[in-house]
């Protein structure tokens, strides 16, 4: 018999207020995320599950082994996987996408030949996908020679797998339109879909932790698209990263967020769109 057998039977161990601040402090520091006080038995039984994976039984323990070396990093990348909150859908803000369709009409009749866009925080990628089903649209009816391409990113190895994928439930497709579901998912046959290799090859998938966008180099964006993800930093981290992204933009460039995603923050370069259904901000010159 396995000397943890009798564990998975055993209750939650009660984690201490000294314990619960080091283990807010760590996922602060190394993702941005704040975790507040009334999650404590979420992070409790988060923290229990893998535990009882690992055979260890109390939390410092468990906190020791994810600071230690190369070890402790996998550990971390696992245990981020499932602190994330990853929820999100196809086309989860309608306007915004309604939006980033029309300005991207407005930018090809510029004379812009190619596209970028970024998925700031992907998930398991609809949001990814979404826009590159929105830019492959608008460029298919106006875009003569013109490209796109959409890059997404998330600190979650895991959602990144599923996002790279591209294969869906056929119900977490059902909010997609008919002529959309025609034109990019393809049956799998198992009675999902699986997002078109036309768009496919529109889009790179890549581990970027926010937190990090100083040693990121990525610049030159069209639109990027971040939402539901700030919401759980603190607000002078949002302000921060805001900052450097509006730094990625060109000039003219779109910067779209989630409603309510940060209020009264300005930027000397950015203009705020004029749409109470968005929170958008364009790049001047
Ligand atoms: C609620 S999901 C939002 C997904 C999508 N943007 C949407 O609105 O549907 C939040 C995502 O942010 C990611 N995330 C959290 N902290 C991050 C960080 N420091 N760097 C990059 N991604 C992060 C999580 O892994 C998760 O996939």
């Amino acid at each position: 018999m396995h000397p943890d057998s009798g564990w998975a039977l055993q209750p939650l161990a009660d984690m201490s207020t000294a314990e619960f601040d080091n283990w807010c402090q760590l996922l602060e520091e190394r993702s941005g995320i704040v975790w507040r006080h009334d999650r404590k038995a979420y992070l409790e039984v988060r923290l229990t599950a893998r535990m009882r994976e690992l055979g260890i039984s109390n939390y410092d323990g468990y906190y020791r082994q994810v600071l230690q070396g190369a070890r402790g990093a996998l550990e971390w990348s696992c245990l981020l996987d499932r602190l994330t909150v990853q929820e999100t859908r196809f086309f989860r803000h309608q306007p915004s996408f309604d939006h980033v369709a029309e300005y991207l009409q407005q930018r090809l009749a510029a004379g812009q030949e190619n596209l970028s866009l970024w998925s700031v925080g992907c998930a398991t990628g609809e949001e990814a996908w979404s826009l590159a089903m929105t830019a492959a649209e608008v460029v298919g009816t106006c875009g003569g020679t013109a490209g796109f391409s959409v890059l997404a990113t998330d600190i979650s190895r895991t959602a990144l797998a599923t996002a790279r994928d591209g294969c869906y439930s056929a119900r977490s497709v059902a909010g997609v339109c008919g002529a959309l579901r025609e034109h990019y998912l393809l049956a799998d046959g198992n009675g999902g879909v699986r997002v078109c290799e036309a768009l496919a090859r529109r889009a790179c998938f890549s581990r970027i932790n926010i937190l990090e966008l100083a040693q990121t180099p990525v610049i030159g964006m069209d639109v990027i698209f971040c939402q539901n993800v700030l919401i759980y930093f603190r607000r002078w981290q949002r302000r921060s990263i805001l900052n450097q992204l509006a730094a990625r933009l060109l000039p003219g460039g779109m910067l779209i967020l989630g409603v309510g995603e940060i209020t009264g923050w300005t930027h000397p370069q950015l203009v705020a769109v004029d749409n109470d259904k968005i929170l958008a901000f364009v790049r001047k010159g």
